[in-house]
C-alpha cells in the first residue's frame, strides 16, 4: 500500500515521477505529492485525492532537477487530506513512506520532550524529524539513517532526499517492498517494477534491513551496520510496459477478465507432458522426494487468493489423498496453529507482497516447514523467500479487483496437486489424464464464456436496484460463491454474502424476500439436484434468481430470472468457468452504477500492511 517513486537522472524528474506514480496508483489513491529539486531548492507539492489533482496543481511548475521523490497514499494514520499527504519535509530532509511505524506514539513522545511537534497526524512525518535531528548533529544521510533504523518498529519502505545533497537518493526498508531500477544514466527507486519498466528492466530488490544510497547515479548497498554489500544481485525483469496498458479496454479489470484464456495457457505452459497427458512441473525448488513425503498440506492466503486456495482444497484431497487445511493469513499468523512435522505450507498470492501472507511464510519457515509459493509476481518478497515456487504466469494484474489471478491460481494449484498425485500414485493414471485433458480444454471454454458477455451485461443491468445479494454454491463452487460476493462488494459497494447452499436454512434464508437477488452456482455435477432444491427454496420466498448452470439447462432457465451458462466441464474445472460470469456480472453492475472500477474506494492492490 502506498506507491513510492524516486528519480535521479538527465530527464525532467517531474515527468518520470508522475509517470511512475500513475502506474503505482493501484497501491493507494487517497492523496499524492512530490518533493522535486528546482535549482537548489527542494519544492514540495501535495494534494488530497487522486494523482490527477496533484498533476493539475503542478501542471505549470518547472522543476529543474536533477532528482526528486513522489508518493501516492493509502491512508493509515491520519485523514486523507493535504496536511497528511507525503512527502513530509523537515529541515532539509524530505521523506516518503509506505507501511506503518508501530511505535509511533513512543517516538512522538520522545520528540515532544525535545519540543518537536509534528504538523501532520501521520507516523511517517516522525521519520523525517528523526533523520533531520541526526543531520543537525553533523551526520551525513547514511550515518543519520543508520542511527534512525534502530528507533523504528514496524513495516516500512522509506525513500529520502536531502536538500543539501541534490544528487543523492537514499532508501531503506523492512517488510514492505522497495526496488532499485538501474538505467543507463539514471536511477529510479520505487515500490514496484511497473514504475520504471518502460525505462529499464535491470532491477535490484532491497532486502529487509538493507539501505541503498545513490549518488550521481552510483549505487551502493549497505546493511544496518553500515557495511557495504558488494555482491548485490541485479535481475533482468521480463515483464514490459505494454503488458500494463489497457489495450483498448475501458478498464484494467475488463482487460484482465478477457485475458484469462491466455493467462491460463501461460499458467500451464511447459508443465504438461502432452504425450503421457500428465503433469511434470518445471523445477519448483522442492524435490520429487520431498513431494512424496508430505503428509499434510496447509494453504495460506488472503482475499481472492484465499478463495482460490479453498477451491484447491477439494482438489488436493481428492487427488493426493492428503489432508489439506486452508487458512486466512491474518488469522493463521496469530492463531498458534499446530502444524505436523511433514506439512507442506503453500502460500498463494498474486503480488507476492501481502504483509500477512509474507509473515505466515516466515513463521512457518522458522518452525522448520517446507514452503512453496504459488505467486504471480516474479522476484517479489514471497517468491524470493519461499523454498519453492510455482508461478501463475498470468502477467501483470493492475485492476484492484483480482480476476485473472484467481483462475490462474486455481489452475496452478491443480497442476501441483496432479504432480504430487502422479509421484505418490494416489490416484489412477487415467484419472490424472482426465483432469489434464479438462485443464487443457479450459482456455477455449473460458473463451466461450467470454463470448456470452452480452448476456452477463443484460443480467447485470437488472441487478442494480436490489437491496442485497446472496451468492450460493456447494463443494468447489462454494468458494466461487464467496469470490462472487467479494467481487460485487468491492467494486459496486452493494451488500453481498457468499454462502454454502446447504447452510441457508441455518439462518441466512431469513434475509430472503423479493428485494433479494440470489446468484446460484448450479453446474451439472454430483451436487446439481441438491443445488436446485436450494434454489427452489429461495425462489419460493420471493428471491430473484440468477442461475449459472451447464449449457442450456431448461429447468434452471425456468426457475430463474436470468440464466447464464457455462460449457460442460468436469467437477474440477466447473469452478474456474463459474468465475467468469461472476466477474463479468460485478463488472457490469459497477459500470452501470458509475463506480470507479479499477480504483474502488478504500482499497489498494498490494496490501503491505497488516
Ligand atoms: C480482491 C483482491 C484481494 C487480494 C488479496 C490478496 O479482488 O484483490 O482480496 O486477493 O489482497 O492479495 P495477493 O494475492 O496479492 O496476496
Amino acid at each position: 500500500m502506498c506507491g513510492i517513486v524516486g528519480y535521479w537522472g538527465p530527464e525532467k524528474p517531474k515527468k518520470v515521477i508522475l509517470d511512475g506514480l500513475r502506474s503505482l496508483e493501484y497501491r493507494g489513491y487517497d492523496s499524492a505529492g512530490v518533493a522535486i529539486f528546482d535549482s537548489s531548492k527542494l519544492k514540495v507539492v501535495r494534494s488530497p485525492g487522486k494523482l490527477s489533482q496533484l498533476e493539475e496543481k503542478i501542471k505549470s511548475s518547472e522543476f529543474t532537477g536533477p532528482s526528486g521523490i513522489g508518493h501516492t497514499r493509502w491512508a493509515t494514520h491520519g485523514a486523507p487530506n493535504e496536511k497528511n499527504a507525503h512527502p513530509h519535509k523537515v529541515g532539509s530532509i524530505a521523506v516518503v513512506h509506505n507501511g506503518i511505524i508501530e511505535n509511533y506514539i513512543e517516538i512522538k513522545e520522545k520528540l515532544a520532550k525535545k519540543k518537536i511537534m509534528p504538523s501532520s497526524d501521520t507516523d511517517s512525518e516522525l521519520i523525517a524529524h528523526l533523520l533531520s535531528l541526526e543531520c543537525k548533529k553533523g551526520k551525513n544521510l547514511l550515518e543519520a539513517t543508520l542511527n534512525v533504523i534502530p528507533q523504528l518498529r514496524g513495516a516500512y519502505s522509506i525513500l529520502v532526499v536531502n536538500e543539501d545533497e541534490p544528487d543523492t537518493l537514499l532508501a531503506f526498508k523492512n517488510a514492505t517492498p522497495m526496488l532499485v531500477g538501474i538505467g543507463e544514466k539514471e536511477i529510479i527507486i520505487a515500490s514496484d517494477v511497473q514504475a520504471f519498466i518502460s525505462r529499464t528492466n535491470r532491477v535490484a530488490y532491497l532486502e529487509d534491513g538493507e539501505i541503498v544510497l545513490s549518488k550521481k547515479g552510483q549505487v551502493k548497498f549497505f546493511n544496518v551496520r553500515g557495511q557495504e554489500i558488494t555482491n548485490k544481485k541485479i535481475h533482468e525483469v521480463k515483464w514490459n510496459s505494454v503488458m500494463a496498458e489497457k489495450a483498448g479496454f475501458d478498464h484494467f479489470m475488463q482487460k484482465e477478465i478477457f485475458e484469462q484464456p491466455q493467462a491460463l495457457r501461460q499458467t500451464m505452459e511447459s508443465h504438461v507432458d502432452h504425450d503421457s497427458m500428465t503433469v511434470k512441473l518445471k523445477p519448483t525448488g522442492l524435490t520429487d522426494a520431498q513431494f512424496k513425503k508430505f503428509s499434510r498440506i496447509q494453504l495460506i492466503a488472503c482475499g481472492t487468493a484465499w478463495h482460490a486456495a479453498l477451491v484447491a482444497k477439494y482438489f488436493f484431497e481428492r487427488v493426493t489423498k492428503i489432508s489439506t487445511q486452508v487458512d486466512i493469513a491474518s488469522e493463521f499468523r496469530y492463531g498458534h496453529s499446530i502444524l505436523e512435522k511433514d506439512t507442506l505450507v503453500i502460500v498463494v498470492t498474486q503480488s507476492g507482497e501481502t504483509a500477512d501472507t509474507l509473515a505466515c511464510l516466515r513463521l512457518c519457515k522458522k518452525e522448520g516447514h517446507k514452503t512453496l509459493a504459488v505467486v504471480n509476481v516474479p522476484h517479489s518478497s514471497i517468491d524470493r523467500e519461499s523454498h519453492g515456487r510455482l508461478y501463475t504466469n498470468a502477467g501483470p494484474e493492475i485492476g484492484v479487483c483480482s480476476t485473472k489471478a484467481f483462475t490462474s491460481q486455481i489452475v496452478a494449484l491443480q497442476l501441483l496437486a496432479l504432480h504430487m498425485a502422479r509421484l505418490r500414485k494416489s490416484c489412477k493414471v487415467t484419472e490424472i489424464q482426465e483432469h489434464v485433458r479438462a485443464l487443457l480444454e479450459l482456455p477455449s471454454q473460458v473463451e466461450v464464456c467470454l463470448n456470452h458477455d452480452k448476456w452477463f451485461k443484460e443480467a447485470a443491468l437488472s441487478l442494480t436496484a436490489y437491496r442485497g445479494f446472496l451468492y450460493i454454491g456447494r463443494g468447489v463452487n462454494y468458494p466461487v460463491a464467496l469470490e462472487g460476493a467479494l467481487k460485487l462488494k468491492e467494486i459496486t459497494y452493494l451488500h453481498a454474502e457468499g454462502y454454502p447452499s446447504g447452510e441457508l436454512k441455518h439462518g441466512p434464508i431469513a434475509l430472503v424476500d423479493s428485494s433479494m437477488a440470489v446468484v446460484a452456482m448450479a453446474s451439472k455435477d454430483e451436487l446439481y439436484e441438491k443445488n436446485v432444491s436450494n434454489i427452489e427454496e429461495v425462489r419460493a420466498r420471493g428471491a430473484q434468481i440468477i442461475a449459472i448452470g451447464t449449457e442450456d439447462d431448461a429447468h434452471l432457465r425456468r426457475l430463474s430470472r436470468h440464466y447464464l451458462s457455462i460449457p460442460k466441464a468436469t467437477w474440477a474445472t466447473n469452478s474456474i468457468l463459474m468465475a467468469i460470469p461472476v466477474q463479468l456480472l460485478s463488472y457490469h453492475v459497477a459500470v452501470a452504477l458509475k463506480r470507479d472500477v479499477d480504483q474502488p474506494r478504500n482499497l489498494a492492490k498490494s496490501v503491505t500492511v497488516e
